[in-house]
């Protein structure tokens, strides 16, 4: 049966879930709340709803005759914006507000995973400044240092130094940098490996990795400078080879999706694991109760299955017994940032050359673009995700950082090595 599908998101991960929503035979109507000029192309986009306004959400939902919502980043979900969507018998991917604290508290993960056994990082929590200095000085560096609660991503000071860390504990919880995130800390020991992203469908019972993937978070080529909300990814990761990918489902993936329900939380929609590889066995570095940005934009270009069917499967918990079908192909996403970026830059700028790397046979996804009198212009620090698919990876770096070459905008800058570290590897 068809229907009209809403999804909530204005990013890339966004851009990518309508992309492949669209392609299903099952959706009749997409609208995206808020969206972007480039989910436009697929969908209607809402841009007078405040997400946070759930009654005007559910008021929408209902007026339009949604079967279902699809809830993109973090926040919503933290602040039950699927709690109230169920409550109105509309049907929602994504976790209960209970259920996306795997996400939004950091001590509330830990604690999940040590009670059952699941592999992560030795850690205390704080909740006194003092109490967290004497750790990290008796701890001494590399050692990490988590504020418990969303920060959009600038929650966590990975400290070379012993300094840094004390320095990174008053910010967090005497400077108060991201606010009541920061009222209790997480300190814990640093993992030396290599990161990948596994993101799973689950349906609270039966849990259906994704496509291991990975992404990178430093502005600069070699891993070197700030870090970003991604610079680009690619999929699959093969530091993600089929022992670390049954130990991740085994250990990990399935484990926690028990113990959440064990817990009376029990966690639908997609649960994105942040691993650490440390001697082949996968340890966990975060959860997030969502897809990620920029993964999702490789993973979902590779699956072959329905993605409003599984969607739908893991709302209504008939997860069990799918397969789902992924492409052997490999996928490469490159995104364009804006000058300066991350720390502050201009937006407003022109960005041409969409079209002629269309016609490379490319896709492109917008994150941070605007419309101005008919011109594409840029309007956020990550403006476009070049994605490429090909037989192996280096056939899809390779198209991928042609068509970048025909796309500019004023300050424009990215990243010249994605996936270099899987190429490396296959040269070994
Ligand atoms: P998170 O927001 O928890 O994913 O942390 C952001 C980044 O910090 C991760 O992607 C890792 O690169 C790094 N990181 C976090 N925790 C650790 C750890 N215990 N050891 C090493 N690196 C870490
Ligand atoms: N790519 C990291 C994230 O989505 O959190």
């Amino acid at each position: 049966m068809e229907l009209n599908i809403m999804v909530i998101g204005s990013g890339g991960r966004e851009h990518a879930l309508v992309w492949k929503l669209a392609q299903s035979p099952l959706a009749e109507k997409i609208y995206a709340v808020p969206g972007n000029p480039g989910i436009a192309e697929l969908a209607t986009c809402v841009e007078n709803i405040n997400v946070k306004d759930h009654a005007a959400v559910i008021d929408f939902a209902q007026r339009n005759e949604i079967g279902l919502v699809v809830i993109g980043p973090e926040a919503p979900l933290v602040e039950g914006l699927a709690d109230d969507l169920i409550a109105a018998d509309i049907k929602a991917f994504g976790p209960t507000a209970a259920a996306a604290q795997l996400e939004g508290s950091k001590i509330f993960a830990k604690q999940l995973m040590k009670k059952y056994a699941i592999p992560t990082a030795r850690y205390e929590i704080f909740s006194d400044a003092d109490a967290a200095k004497d750790y990290v000085r008796r701890e001494g560096a590399p050692i990490v240092v988590k504020a418990d609660g969303l920060a959009a991503g600038k929650g966590v000071i990975v400290a070379q130094t012993v300094d840094e860390a004390l320095n990174a504990i008053d910010e967090i919880m005497t400077q108060k940098s991201f606010g009541a995130a920061g009222n209790r800390i997480v300190v814990e020991e640093f993992m030396d490996g290599e990161e990948a992203s596994l993101l799973a469908f689950t349906d609270g019972k039966t849990v259906v990795p994704m496509i291991p993937s990975q992404d990178h978070k430093r502005v600069d080529d070699g891993d070197l400078g700030l870090n970003t909300g991604g610079m680009g990814s690619y999929a699959p990761a093969p530091i993600v080879d089929q022992n670390v990918l049954n130990a991740a489902v085994e250990k990990i993936l399935k484990p926690t999706v028990e113990a959440m329900s064990k817990e009376g939380k029990t966690y639908r929609g997609c649960l994105y694991a942040g691993l650490m590889i440390v001697n082949g066995e996968p340890k966990v570095v975060e959860f997030n109760a969502r897809f990620g940005d920029p993964e999702t934009q490789v993973v979902l270009p590779l699956l072959k299955s329905d993605l409003v069917e599984l969607m739908i499967a893991c709302a209504d918990g008939t997860l069990d017994g799918r397969t789902i079908d992924w492409s052997d192909e490999s996928a490469v996403c490159v995104i364009l940032a804006s000058g300066g970026y991350p720390k502050s830059y201009r937006k407003g700028m022109a960005i041409d050359g969409i079209n002629k790397a269309k016609a490379l046979g490319v896709l492109i996804f917008h994150a941070g673009t605007a419309q101005r009198d008919g011109e594409l212009i840029t309007s956020g620090g990550r403006v476009l995700g070049v994605v490429t698919l090909d037989k192996n990876l280096r056939a899809a770096v390779e198209k991928n950082y042609k068509a970048v070459g025909v796309i500019n905008f004023e300050g424009m800058h990215f990243r010249h090595d994605i996936a270099a570290r899987a190429l490396n590897r296959s040269k070994e």
